[in-house]
C-alpha cells in the first residue's frame, strides 16, 4: 500500500508517460492541488483546456468543467477520475425544461452559468462564469430580454451590479447557501478586522456582509493586494488551501455554517489520488460529448471567451 508521497510520485510519473496535463479546480483536495499543472477557477480552467497541447487532460474538478474542456478541445482525451463528481446546481436546470422554456420564449437571450450540462449550454446564447458574469451581461444587447440559468444568487448579484433586469432560474448551490448572515456575524466578532471575501453563489444576506464578492481565482488577487493579514473566506474550504499556498504569509479563515466548521463540496471531494492514478493507467473514465451537442455548445462558450478576453 502506497503512502501519500508515493501516490503523488506515481501520478507525476504516469503524467509524464501519458503526456497528460492535470487541471485542478481550487476546491480540490490539497494532495490533488499539489500534483496539478494548473489550478484555477472555471474561467481559467477553460482557457487552459482550450490552449493545451498535451495528449490527455486529466480534469480534477466536476463533470460540467470536464465537458467544457472537451468541447473546447475535442481532439484530446479528457479524463474525469470519477464520473460521480457532478454538481447539484448544474442538475437544477435540465435540457428538457430549458427547451420547453425556449420554445415558449424564443426571443429571450439565454445566459447560462458554466455550471450547466453541455446539453443546456447547447440551448444557450452565451456562457459566463463567476469571474466574468458582470462583463458578459453588460455585453448583451439592451433590447434583449435575458434569462439567467441556473444560479439565482449569482444572477441576483449580477443584476444588482449591472442594473440589468433578468429572469432568474430558481437554482442554487447547496454548499454556498449553507452560510448564513448570523454565522458570519458571529465569526466577524472573533476577527473584527478581517475582510470578508465571499463567492457570488452565496445568498444576498451573506453577500451584503462581504467586503468583496468574486470568483475563487479573483480571491487570490484581492487578498494579496489588501493590506490585511487575516481574511474570512466564504466559499468551499478547498479555497483556503490554494490561498495559503499562494500567500503563505497571510491567514485564511474558512467561514463556518450553522451545521459545520467549514463547507465542503462532496462532488469536488470525489476526486482522490487513487482515482487519478487508476484513471491515468486505464485512460478511463473518459468524457464524451455527442458531436451535435458539442458543436452547438461550442458557440456560446466561444462567445464567452471572446467577450471576456
Ligand atoms: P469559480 O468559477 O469561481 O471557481 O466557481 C466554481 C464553482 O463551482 C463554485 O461553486
Ligand atoms: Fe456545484 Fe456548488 Fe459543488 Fe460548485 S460547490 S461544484 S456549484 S455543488
Amino acid at each position: 500500500k502506497m503512502d501519500v508521497r508515493e501516490k503523488k510520485e506515481t501520478v507525476l510519473k504516469l503524467k509524464k508517460e501519458k503526456r497528460a496535463i492535470i487541471l485542478a479546480h481550487n476546491y480540490q483536495l490539497p494532495e490533488i492541488q499539489e500534483v496539478a499543472d494548473y489550478i484555477g477557477d472555471s474561467l481559467g480552467l477553460s482557457f487552459k483546456a482550450r490552449d493545451t497541447t498535451a495528449e490527455r487532460i486529466v480534469f480534477c474538478g466536476v463533470h460540467f468543467m470536464a465537458e467544457t474542456a472537451k468541447i473546447l478541445n475535442p481532439n484530446r482525451k479528457v479524463i474525469l477520475p470519477d464520473l460521480e463528481a457532478g454538481c447539484s446546481l448544474s442538475d437544477t436546470c435540465s435540457y428538457e425544461e430549458l427547451l420547453e422554456y425556449k420554445m415558449k420564449n424564443p426571443e429571450v437571450f439565454i445566459v447560462a452559468y458554466v455550471n450547466t450540462s453541455a446539453a443546456v449550454k447547447s440551448l444557450s446564447d452565451c456562457i459566463c462564469t463567476s469571474a466574468n458574469a458582470i462583463k458578459i451581461i453588460e455585453k448583451v444587447p439592451l433590447d434583449k430580454k435575458i434569462l439567467f440559468v441556473p444560479d439565482q444568487n449569482l444572477g441576483e448579484w449580477v443584476q444588482s451590479k449591472t442594473g440589468r433586469q433578468m429572469d432568474l432560474w430558481p437554482g442554487e448551490c447547496y454548499v454556498h447557501v449553507e452560510f448564513t448572515h448570523q454565522s458570519l456575524l458571529h465569526l466577524k466578532k472573533n476577527y473584527p478586522s478581517a475582510p470578508i471575501v465571499a463567492h457570488p453563489e452565496c445568498e444576498r444576506a451573506v453577500r451584503m456582509l462581504a467586503d468583496e464578492v468574486c470568483s475563487t481565482e479573483q480571491m487570490i488577487r484581492y487578498c494579496r493586494n489588501h493590506p490585511a493579514k487575516t481574511f474570512i473566506i466564504v466559499t468551499e474550504v478547498g479555497m483556503t488551501t490554494r490561498l495559503k499556498k499562494e500567500i503563505p504569509e497571510k491567514d485564511f479563515i474558512p467561514a463556518s455554517t450553522p451545521r459545520c466548521a467549514c463547507s465542503q463540496c462532496k462532488f469536488m471531494k470525489k476526486i482522490t489520488l487513487d482515482k487519478v492514478i487508476s484513471s491515468l493507467e486505464r485512460d478511463y473514465p473518459e468524457i464524451d460529448v455527442p458531436v451535435e451537442i458539442r458543436k452547438k455548445a461550442f458557440i456560446p462558450i466561444q462567445q464567452m471567451l471572446e467577450w471576456s478576453e
